[in-house]
């Protein structure tokens, strides 16, 4: 409540890589690709940065939304492939956008990052601005989130089975608070601990020069193999540095993430999932989104389906999708919009949304 989205748009790096394309990188074809994700082309940052994808998107966003960069109290950036770890993205964007008067961090739900990066940014706004917080808090009335992603880098190009899914790119979308807006009617967060670690991708860290003990050589999922279901994993398995993915396994959880993500969020709605004008999913397989309404028993033609011109793009890829709802007319003013997300971590969630 309190708040409505007044803009969105997306940017997309200069490089298309089709299909065929990918066929000439592992052994692949245009047919399986299709047949078994829907995707027919992704766009690949060779020489664009998150920063620079990112800063454009929002750019069109406020240009869409007819409000001015000095205008933003609030920068929110999801992604999982930030050009530095400090600055933090958003910094960096926030810098380069020249949103002067904005509040900026990173928020890191992989591909859920829109969902939870929403809840983060709308809750801020509506308790910044409830009645006498105004003089406590910074108050937002303007907020910008933005997901972005060089996926392209951490992808395994020897890897058939991950490398044709991912695609670079950047949404945004500008929240402007209005007392009489309904704005967001619901939401839905989710964890479930990835103890088999079916999503991953491993941080390294340089211990050349660590001076006490006898440091091994450490990463992410070194930690975690230590832990309580350590015999389940095998250190083997992962590609450090690189996205590792247990394809049929994500595959089954997320058709199951996404329905149930998408149901509680009506029921906390308070309406069925009937009267959802558009339902704009995570855009990771359209095989997943085929599934998941089929579960729901909800027509395909109210989903938004993105994923053919871009395949996965994780943080981004609700926001893309939300903006080409709205490009092609899909959403109008009243319309109940429901976005869902599912990614690594395990995190799964739905909002559910007045334009
Ligand atoms: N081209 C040709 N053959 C391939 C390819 C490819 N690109 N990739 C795999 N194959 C082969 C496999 O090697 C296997 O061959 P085999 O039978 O000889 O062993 C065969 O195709 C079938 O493999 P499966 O893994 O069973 O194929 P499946 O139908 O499950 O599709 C896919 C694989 C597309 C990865 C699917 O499991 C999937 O989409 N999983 C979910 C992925 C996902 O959503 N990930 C991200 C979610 S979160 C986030 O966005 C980070």
């Amino acid at each position: 409540m309190g708040c409505r989205i007044a803009g969105c748009a997306k940017e997309l790096p200069d490089l298309t890589v089709t299909n065929d394309d990918m066929s000439r990188i592992v052994d692949t074809s245009d047919e399986w690709i299709v047949k078994r994700t829907g995707i027919h082309e992704r766009h690949i940052a060779v020489g664009e940065t998150c920063t620079d994808m990112a800063s454009a998107a929002i750019t069109k966003a406020l240009a869409n939304a007819g409000i001015q960069h000095e205008e933003v109290d609030l920068l929110v950036c999801m992604t999982i492939t930030p050009d530095t770890i400090i600055p933090s993205q958003a910094c960096l964007i926030r810098a380069r956008a020249g949103l002067s008067n904005a509040v900026a961090f990173d928020l890191n739900a992989a591909c859920t990052g829109c969902i939870y990066g929403l809840e983060v940014a709308t809750s801020m706004m509506e308790s910044s601005m409830a009645q006498g917080s105004s003089e406590q808090k910074n108050p937002i009335r303007h907020a910008v989130i933005v997901g972005v992603e060089r996926l392209s880098r951490i992808i395994d190009w020897t890897d058939r089975a991950s490398c044709v899914l991912f695609g670079d790119g950047a949404g945004a979308v500008v929240l402007e608070w209005d007392e009489k807006a309904k704005g967001i009617l619901s939401s839905f967060l989710k964890n479930t601990d990835d103890l088999d670690m079916l999503l991953s991708c491993d941080q390294h860290y340089d211990l050349s020069t660590f001076p006490f003990g006898d440091a091994q050589v450490e990463t992410g999922s070194s930690i975690m193999w230590q832990g309580p279901n350590a015999s389940h994993l095998d250190p083997e398995r992962s590609t450090c540095g690189s996205i590792g993915m247990e394809g049929q396994q994500v595959f089954k959880w997320a058709s199951s993430a996404m329905a149930e993500a998408a149901e509680e969020a009506c029921k906390r709605g308070g309406i069925s999932l009937e009267d959802v004008d558009v339902i704009i999913p995570h855009q990771a397989n359209e095989r997943i989104i085929r599934f998941a309404a089929k579960k729901l028993k909800v027509p395909m033609e109210r989903f938004q389906v993105s994923i053919g011109s871009v395949g996965n793009t994780s943080a981004s890829s609700v926001l893309m999708a939300l903006t080409d709802a709205y490009d092609a007319g899909r959403v109008n003013p009243g319309d109940k919009v429901l976005l869902v997300g599912f990614g690594g971590g395990l995190t799964s969630g739905a909002m559910l949304l007045e334009a």
